[in-house]
């Protein structure tokens, strides 16, 4: 391996720009040397904004570059990133995928142990537990702080389509799009489509594992549809019936005998990310806040038995990426730190890899079990049984 690693990156648009690239650019571990995108002109302009060498639109062009350590995938959640995960680790290439990994958890896990087999490493856009203010609530919790966990709420909610008039599909259409199927025609409660439980729940829920130590014995959940019509591309002017999970509540039991609840929604008001994470032990309570409100992008309190009222505590400066800025925005100081802890763990060598595909697959599964709990209208139990095979007819929504 060469002293710096070296970067493929597959995907150009909102989310690489934003989070990813900016992230790769700063850490001194590594340089991006290839972007690709189907679009070769975008993949261009943003390889000359990052200093980046080369560009294409074929992703086997990467994969197949043997001086190239790790490959990036930020293409959209369409079912692309399975493909393009599996065939990264063939090409035997480091991997980071953007959420969800794969729709079925079961996926998720042949995909880690195929990473495992050719001893490569692998991480998820869990975005938030990169957060400064997370990672040193990680600590504060390892360190003992809350004692015996009791209680995790996790939110992860804000106001991006609310408005109707929002397209559901994000992408600019410059012509609407043919053969896609019509969205909400199944008015059931098994027709709803699963989407702010897997696109933004996840790394809430990430969190919530690592807040209380201990996988989840059995989930109960809601998927609920609160804007039903809404324009489905920038070139619709007629509202469309949608009938998407915008709105969803899960409680569980852990397995350790703590309590969790989880609320995701991208139609409730409020700022990005939106996120909150409270924990409640034996010894004390922390509560990490990441909504960017007036320029604060994230915050951390915390409160002991005898001194009950919450008091805002400094985040230390390690906790912060290499090139950090005071004005950073936070999916690029959030990322930054994902980026640079990816590329240390495969520099090291060693075993650390924090979230990483098996830890991506428990929370897949606990997103499953959810919404198998929505469709059966019941508890569910985990380790999840799918013995219906429910799993594999499901339509979750690339938006
Ligand atoms: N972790 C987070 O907090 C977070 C936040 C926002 C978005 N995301 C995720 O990031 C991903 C990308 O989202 P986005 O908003 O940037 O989407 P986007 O549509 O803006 O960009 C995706 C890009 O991938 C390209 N692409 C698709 N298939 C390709 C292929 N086979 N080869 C090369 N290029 C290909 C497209 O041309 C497009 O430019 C999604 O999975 C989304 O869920 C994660």
């Amino acid at each position: 391996m060469s002293e710096k690693l070296r970067v493929g990156v597959i995907g150009a648009g909102r989310w690489s720009v934003s989070a990813h690239l900016p992230g790769f650019y700063r850490s001194p571990l590594c340089d991006v040397v290839m972007l690709c995108d189907l679009d070769l002109d975008k993949a261009e302009s943003r390889a000359r904004q990052f200093e980046i060498p080369g560009w294409t639109d074929d992703y086997e062009k990467v994969l197949s570059r043997p001086d190239i350590d790790v490959i990036d995938i930020v293409t959209r959640s369409d079912g692309s990133h399975e493909d393009l995960v599996f065939a990264t680790l063939e090409a035997g290439k480091h991997c980071l995928v953007e959420k969800p990994v794969c729709h079925d958890y079961r996926d998720v896990w042949r995909a880690h142990e195929l990473a495992q087999s050719k001893g490569l490493k692998t991480k998820v856009g869990l975005t938030f537990r990169y957060a400064p203010a997370v990672m040193y609530m990680f600590d504060l919790i390892r360190e003992g702080f809350i004692g015996q966990p009791f209680a995790f709420n996790g939110y992860e909610q804000n106001s991006q389509w609310l408005d109707p008039d929002n397209p559901m599909d994000k992408r600019i259409h410059k012509t609407k799009p043919l053969g896609e199927e019509p969205w909400g025609v199944d008015l059931s409660r098994q027709g709803i489509t699963p989407s702010s439980i897997e696109l933004y729940a996840a790394p809430t829920i990430d969190i919530g594992l690592e807040c209380i130590g201990s996988d989840l014995a059995q989930v109960v959940g809601v998927l609920a549809n609160m804007v039903p019509f809404r324009r489905k591309t920038n070139l619709d002017t007629e509202y469309e019936r949608i009938n998407i999970d915008d709105l969803d509540m899960f409680i569980a039991e852990a397995k350790n005998g703590a309590l969790y609840s989880m609320q995701s929604s991208y139609v409730t008001v409020g700022n990005y990310p939106g996120i909150e994470a409270h924990i409640y032990g034996s010894q004390g309570a922390i509560k990490v806040r990441l909504v960017d409100e007036f320029g604060v992008i994230q915050t951390i309190h915390t409160a002991r038995p005898d001194a009950v009222e919450f008091v805002q505590q400094e985040i230390p400066p390690r906790y912060f990426p290499p090139g950090y800025q005071k004005d950073d925005r936070w999916d690029c100081a959030f990322y930054g730190n994902l980026v640079h802890n990816f590329c240390q763990e495969i520099i090291d060598g060693g075993e650390a890899n924090q979230g990483n595909f098996a830890q991506s697959a428990r929370v897949q599964e606990i997103i499953n079990a959810v919404v198998l709990s929505h469709y059966k209208h019941e508890w569910v139990d985990l380790p999840l049984n799918d013995e219906a095979g429910i799993l594999k007819t499901i339509r979750f929504s690339p938006f």
